[in-house]
């Protein structure tokens, strides 16, 4: 796409055209400049070294080699040295218990330096991995900032996630340690933490030496004597010395997470210290439009990137105070929950996933409850995380009085692709479109053969290489998986997986994924991991995971399953176990609550699942059926099925 936009469009020649342009034709200047709100140690000398990452063979460009720094020092001490010790750096809102706790930016800084000292104590060093698998409790950013203080990546497991995935991550990650919890809290039920843990170590091969356990008063945890140990004991005043912050190279890894491929196989995103600081400290006053003592509420989870990046570090970076919702959109209490804690807070902006406020739609159809709060401070709702539809963008914006700031971007990218840059520029915004791309990011739509298409026409949504500070610097484990995937559909450039195109005006519109990845209100997951569950149901011989539309969560998976020969089991309760079975090993969350068992799967002659003619079948599309197909009735017999 160009950055010169035609005259008479609502971006050419103001501030976002001007900034776009300079970070794409001079990225060695524009993020030098940008770099400069970070403290280094050492500082950078030059932004991007072609001939270096050639030599080393980085599937991607590293950003600020040569520099090094340290991201807990920035996120706490330097706003502490500052004096502003005493401001309040997280707020915790517990919609479940009604506690609200605040950590100054001094007591965050206590409690993250006590617990890198623990776990130093216990063998980590700089480079060495921690797992965190914790709800939303101000531990859980402590535990990030300790791993960040002392130079370990962590890896945060989304606590949704049940024992194979919360398996498969830890033998990835291979940690030293594990922080937990005893439980996290949902509306109608306490998830012990403990046992989902216990069934993770015993499928692991890389299990760790240590456990440290939060016991919360919901549950306790029986720990295991010589392997746990109590939070509240090592970090007891005395039980370890306070680390101080490690100096790490920009390049050097802050942290792994796991996202879902194409495969059953989660990817470990890997993120670098130096470029993740200066691209979230640049990203919070120009995309967010925020400044140092304001609030942010983002209602996500430390364990997805919204919550890495605009619950932790962005906000912590710009000395903004974060607020640590736990809780849902609906039902702890009421709808009008998220709106109370925005209030109550003084929040700025609140940033959540369109699912959320459909939730919330569902329940509070005038938002009537949003007006019994007093949300004057409130001056945008920014959502991301899946596609928000124009009818949702709508009655939020007419309703609350303020923008509402669609953003898209993935795990991989770490900050938004595009995103109304309202810090810089108060551009118009368009129902169906997250804007215009952000500062660094050359985005193109390219048709199969690699051909930019004109505006307005669909294709797939690449990023041309280099992408900005910030983003992957790498897959865990290897960089293979990358060259194979990401990179190699379209060589110089990094291919999003998400289609969709760009209008006249330079506003982008993304349709959905291209690939198989599902959707589910906001949380990402793949075909291939929801099979590798049902497949593992003994009477299963064959299955299809696919992604029908949902009008809440916007995608519902649904399983097609062929049995085995012989199996006498009823089908409908092999559907129930398979219900339960994707519970047990991959989570809740999953929410795949469909299973119908077919006779037989429509395939290519090379024995393909048709996965995406289903989904369309599914949506209720004509699909199109490709030529390969080895058995058309196959498909036409499942026609009612998946439409019912
Ligand atoms: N730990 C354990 N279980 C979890 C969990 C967690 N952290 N998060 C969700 N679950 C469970 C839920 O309890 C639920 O279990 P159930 O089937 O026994 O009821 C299941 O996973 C599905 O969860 P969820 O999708 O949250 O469904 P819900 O019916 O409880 O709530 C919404 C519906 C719309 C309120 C909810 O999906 C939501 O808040 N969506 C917004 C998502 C979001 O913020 N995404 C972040 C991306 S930016
Ligand atoms: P995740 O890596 O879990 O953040 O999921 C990233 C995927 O969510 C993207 O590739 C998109 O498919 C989808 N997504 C995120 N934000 C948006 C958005 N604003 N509009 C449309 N899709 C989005």
């Amino acid at each position: 796409m160009t950055t010169r936009e035609p005259a008479g469009s609502p971006t050419a020649g103001g501030a976002w055209e001007a900034a776009h342009r300079a970070s794409l034709e001079d990225p060695e200047g524009f993020w030098l400049d940008a770099a400069r709100a970070v403290r280094w140690i050492r500082r950078p000398g030059t932004a991007l070294d072609p001939a270096a990452d050639e030599a080393e063979g980085a599937a991607l460009p590293r950003w600020f080699r040569g520099a090094t720094l340290s991201t807990a020092y920035n996120c706490l001490d330097r706003h502490v040295v500052a004096g502003r010790g005493d401001d309040p750096a997280l707020v915790h809102h517990s919609a479940y218990t009604g506690e609200r706790r605040t950590l100054t930016y001094a007591e965050l800084l206590d409690q993250s330096a006590r617990l890198a000292g623990a776990l130093r104590e216990l063998g980590v060093g700089k480079g060495d991995r921690v797992v965190v698998y914790m709800p939303m409790v101000p531990e859980a950013v402590v535990a990030m900032l300790a791993c960040a203080r002392i130079g370990a990546v962590h890896s945060v497991v989304f606590g949704g996630f049940a024992a194979a995935e919360l398996a498969a991550r830890i033998d990835d990650a291979r940690p030293v340690v594990v922080l937990t919890a005893s439980c996290g809290l949902e509306p109608t039920r306490v998830v012990e933490y403990m046992p989902l843990l216990e069934a993770a170590l015993e499928r692991a091969e890389h299990a760790p030496a240590h456990c440290v356990v939060l016991q919360r008063p919901q549950a306790t945890a029986t720990l295991v004597p010589g392997r746990d140990l109590e939070w509240r004991d090592v970090l007891r005043p005395g039980a370890a010395p306070p680390a101080e912050c490690v100096e790490v190279a920009a390049t050097d890894p802050l942290y792994v997470l796991y996202t879902s491929g194409t495969t059953g196989r989660p990817k470990g995103v890997v993120r670098d210290h130096g470029g993740h600081a200066v691209a979230l400290s640049w990203s919070v006053p120009n995309l967010f439009g925020l400044e140092p003592g304001d609030v942010v509420l983002t209602a996500s989870d430390v364990g997805w990137v919204v919550g890495h990046s605009y619950i932790v570090y962005g906000p912590l970076l710009a000395g903004c105070t974060t607020v640590l919702y736990e809780g849902k959109p609906v039902g702890t209490p009421d709808a009008g929950a998220l709106w109370r804690a925005a209030a109550e807070h003084r929040a700025s902006v609140v940033f959540t996933a369109p699912t959320a406020v459909r939730a919330i739609r569902a329940q509070d159809p005038d938002l009537a409850l949003a007006a019994e709060h007093d949300l004057s401070d409130l001056r945008a709702l920014y959502l991301a995380g899946e596609r928000l539809d124009p009818d949702t963008w709508a009655w939020a914006g007419e309703r609350l009085g303020v923008p509402v700031v669609d953003n898209w971007w993935q795990t991989e990218t770490g900050w938004p692709i595009a995103c109304s840059p309202r810090g810089l520029q108060d551009l118009p915004l368009k129902p169906g479109s997250p804007s215009v791309p952000s500062p660094g990011y050359d985005l193109r739509v390219l048709d199969a053969e690699g051909r930019e298409v004109p505006a307005g026409e669909e294709g797939a949504l690449c990023l041309c290489l280099p992408l900005p500070p910030g983003t992957l610097a790498g897959v865990w484990g290897g960089d293979e998986r990358l060259r194979a995937s990401s990179l190699a559909a379209h060589p110089g450039y990094y291919t999003t997986g998400d289609g969709g195109y760009v209008d006249e005006d330079g506003y982008v519109h993304v349709l959905g994924r291209t690939d198989d990845v599902i959707n589910v209100a906001g949380h990402r997951l793949s075909a291939g991991q929801l099979e590798a569950a049902v497949i593992g149901h003994p009477d299963v011989a064959e299955c299809a995971v696919v992604g029908a539309a949902d009008p809440l969560v916007g995608q519902e998976p649904r399983a097609l399953v062929v049995l085995a020969q012989g199996v006498t089991t009823s089908p409908e309760d092999v559907a129930a176990q398979v219900v339960q079975r994707v519970r047990d090993e991959v989570g809740a969350v999953a929410r795949l609550r469909r299973v119908d068992v077919v006779a037989a799967l429509p395939k290519t002659r090379s024995g393909k699942v048709l996965r995406k003619t289903l989904r369309e079948m599914a949506d209720g599309l004509e699909p199109v059926v490709p030529g390969t197909i080895e058995d058309r009735s196959v498909l036409d017999g499942l026609r009612d099925v998946l439409r019912s």
